[in-house]
């Protein structure tokens, strides 16, 4: 196949022989749920991020939703979450019963800043909500300003738990020196695949400790925390069947088969993030000539974990609607995604909270295209695209000269 034959998704997982193999060795072995590999993968991750306690679940959302859960929100309170986002980071402060209070984002980056942080809060109040929780966004693997976020948020007496999805690998980002907890996914198109997946980290061992309890049902077989003395003892001795529920819990257990490939993983992260890195540096060259109708959204020399690669286009400029161009590419094999629709704009959530005006989420959604991003692209890959974009603007003025002649 030649390589403009070869569809280039937006993003993709990489699994190597060895990650196969690890994968065949847990398959051969004694546990397929809940085994060693777990607290393995755990203990790796936590190096990895540099944080004190990582728990691991079965996805990306499921870790949100334990972080959030151990918060204790109750009812009658509420949780800002920045609008660019991915829908789970608003539905799992719905699953607790909590309220969502929108945060807009920088119209330029797609991330809560601390001005946008404490407008919501501002408005939140005003609106008569309890506010006790932020989760911030480091969206495409931009860091948020997380010092500053911090200020407000202790300002404020709230919360904060990094939706760090798509930071995984990210300078600091996990060891929480700013917040309570830190949430990744490891769904195939993010920086390490475990089919699916997702892993909290803290450093707060009790709350680690919680969340471990409840992604298995709430359930504890520790003889420490038995409350029913007379069922969980005979004459001092902890019944062996006896195992207790204190609180609701989910089945949010990762099977060790899956841990397998993500320790597998782990060991080609600092591979993966400087081989996106590099495909970030590339791209940022090759369609430079291109601004201002397309431009990479700006990153400056910060830490960045190149999850996605995201540029801003002017389509009316460009003459062109986003979804003739994301046809365009499609039809030179070229795949492109919309991350995201603001979350507010969804129906679920303006029929609960109205509509609302946040514009700096509307001009980074009106923007936004995320270009072919993934550790097995190769050089002459993110030169086609680039050159192909290239090609659609150069076709876009010939046609506007056209026109005017
Ligand atoms: C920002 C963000 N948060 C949360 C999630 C949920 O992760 P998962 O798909 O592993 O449940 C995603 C997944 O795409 C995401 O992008």
């Amino acid at each position: 196949m030649t390589d403009a034959a070869k569809f280039l998704p937006y993003g993709r997982h990489r699994v190597d022989e060895d990650d196969v193999a690890a994968v065949a060795a847990a398959l051969r072995g004694d546990f397929l749920t809940t085994g060693p590999r777990v607290e393995e993968f755990e203990t790796e991750f936590a190096r990895a991020t540099g944080a004190r306690h990582a728990v691991a679940c079965n996805s990306g959302t499921a870790a949100l939703h334990l972080a959030v859960l151990a918060q204790d929100l109750g009812s009658g309170v509420a949780a800002v979450v920045p609008t660019m986002t991915f829908l789970a980071t608003a539905n799992v402060v719905r699953m607790t019963g909590a309220e969502v209070v929108f945060a807009d984002v920088d119209p330029d980056t797609g991330l809560m800043t601390p001005q946008t942080f404490k407008a919501a809060i501002e408005r939140g109040r005003a609106s008569g909500a309890k506010l006790k929780l932020a989760l911030p966004v480091h969206l495409c693997g931009q860091v948020c300003d997380m010092a500053g976020l911090a200020e407000v948020a202790r300002a404020h007496d709230v919360a904060l738990v990094e939706d760090a999805c798509h930071a995984l690998g990210v300078h600091h980002v996990g060891a929480t020196t700013h917040s309570d907890a830190a949430c990744f996914s490891t769904h195939p198109v993010k920086a390490i695949a475990t089919a699916e997946g997702g892993v909290v980290t803290t450093a707060d061992a009790a709350m680690a400790a919680r969340m471990r309890r409840l992604r298995n049902h709430g359930m504890t077989r520790e003889p420490e925390d038995f409350q029913n003395r007379d069922l969980a003892f005979d004459r001092n001795a902890p019944n062996p069947w006896y195992y207790e529920m204190a609180e609701m819990g989910w089945n949010y257990r990762i099977p060790d088969v899956l841990c397998a490939l993500g320790i597998s993983q782990l060991k080609k992260l600092p591979v993966f993030n400087a081989r996106r890195s590099e495909i970030a540096a590339l791209y940022d060259r090759r369609l430079s000539p291109l601004a201002p109708i397309i431009r990479p959204v700006p990153h400056g020399d910060q830490a960045h974990g190149w999850h996605l690669y995201a540029v801003l286009i002017d389509f009316k400029a460009l003459g062109m609607t986003r979804g003739r161009v994301m046809d365009w590419l499609k039809s030179r094999n070229i795949g492109s995604q919309v991350q995201y629709i603001p979350v507010h704009r969804q129906p679920y959530y303006s029929k609960r909270y109205g509509a609302l005006q946040l514009p700096g989420a509307e001009a980074y959604y009106a923007r936004c295209l995320s270009l072919p991003m993934f550790v097995a692209m190769s050089d002459a890959d993110v030169v086609r695209v680039a050159d192909a974009l290239a090609a659609l603007v150069a076709e876009q003025a010939g046609q506007r000269f056209k026109e005017r002649a």
